[in-house]
């Protein structure tokens, strides 16, 4: 059953947000479909959305607590957040402890190796462009913010680096890399918005050495390595061990 909610603002491909009778909250709704490689690949699972709002929601309730400003305001059913509503900056700003993904698609390092101190990349929220990585003077050029809110950012985005790998740490989870999105409430606060979720974070069991079987995230579906949701369930199970 649906919470009751507004008019339909904005659908995205993981996710679809309402409106609400207050004008500075929205109720996000998480779908199962799974896509990768901006939607070439596509797919539903059944339960990923119930999952990543879980999680999402013990994430963002872990770093609320730690004192790092997030649009979470309540996990509302199953697969419902209630969210402040912000002005959503065109970014993905993503943020590497150890090298994997496009990271190592694009330069020799190589899959696995430990960064010497976290890496935080911007990429343009664009699916028409395909999402592209830009460099801090494009940011500048193309006017999506100043310099001393990159500065801002980056620091946001350290902070919750530090708090999520010691969260995951105590899972006996390794938090390789994320992605975060970041947004200004009406007051011009700077809040951590969208998920926290193995959709968006590459997580590996820390126990594990084998290198696909570690895998707990989005990459199992990326890669074909099957049990996606098995994946997703592990990272839930020790949450709620751990936080409920
Ligand atoms: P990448 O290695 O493909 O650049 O991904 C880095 C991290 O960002 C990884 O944890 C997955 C996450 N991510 C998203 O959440 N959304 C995306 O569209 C992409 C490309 C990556
Ligand atoms: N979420 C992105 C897409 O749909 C990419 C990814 O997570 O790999 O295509």
């Amino acid at each position: 059953m649906e919470p009751s909610h507004g008019s339909l603002l904005y659908e995205g491909k993981a996710k679809r947000v309402f409106e609400t009778n207050n004008p500075d909250e929205l109720l996000v709704h998480f779908k199962n479909d799974a896509t990768a490689f901006n939607a070439k690949k596509h797919s539903q699972l059944d339960g990923k959305g119930m999952l990543n709002c879980k999680i999402s929601s013990s994430i963002f309730r872990y770093l609320g607590k730690e004192g790092v400003p997030t649009h979470f305001l309540d996990e509302i059913q199953d697969c419902w957040m209630l969210a402040r509503k912000v002005e959503v900056i065109p970014l993905e700003i993503v943020v590497r402890n150890i090298a994997s993904g496009s990271l190592c698609r694009e330069t020799p390092i190589v899959d696995g190796t430990e960064l010497s101190s976290p890496l935080i990349d911007f990429y343009y929220k664009d699916d028409r462009l395909g999402d592209p990585l830009l460099t801090e003077k494009r940011v500048l050029l193309l006017g999506l913010l100043s310099s001393s809110q990159i500065l801002e950012i980056e620091t946001l985005s350290l902070m919750v680096n530090t708090f999520l790998k010691k969260f995951f740490i105590g899972l006996d989870l390794l938090l390789v890399d994320f992605k975060l999105e970041m947004g200004l409430a009406r007051n011009g606060k700077l809040l951590v918005a969208d998920e926290i979720s193995p959709d968006t974070c590459r997580i590996w069991d820390r126990n594990i050495e084998d290198k696909q079987d570690r895998i707990l995230d989005k990459d199992r579906f990326r890669n074909d390595l099957g049990g996606v949701m098995e994946g997703y369930s592990e990272v839930f199970r020790r949450i709620n061990e751990a936080y409920s």
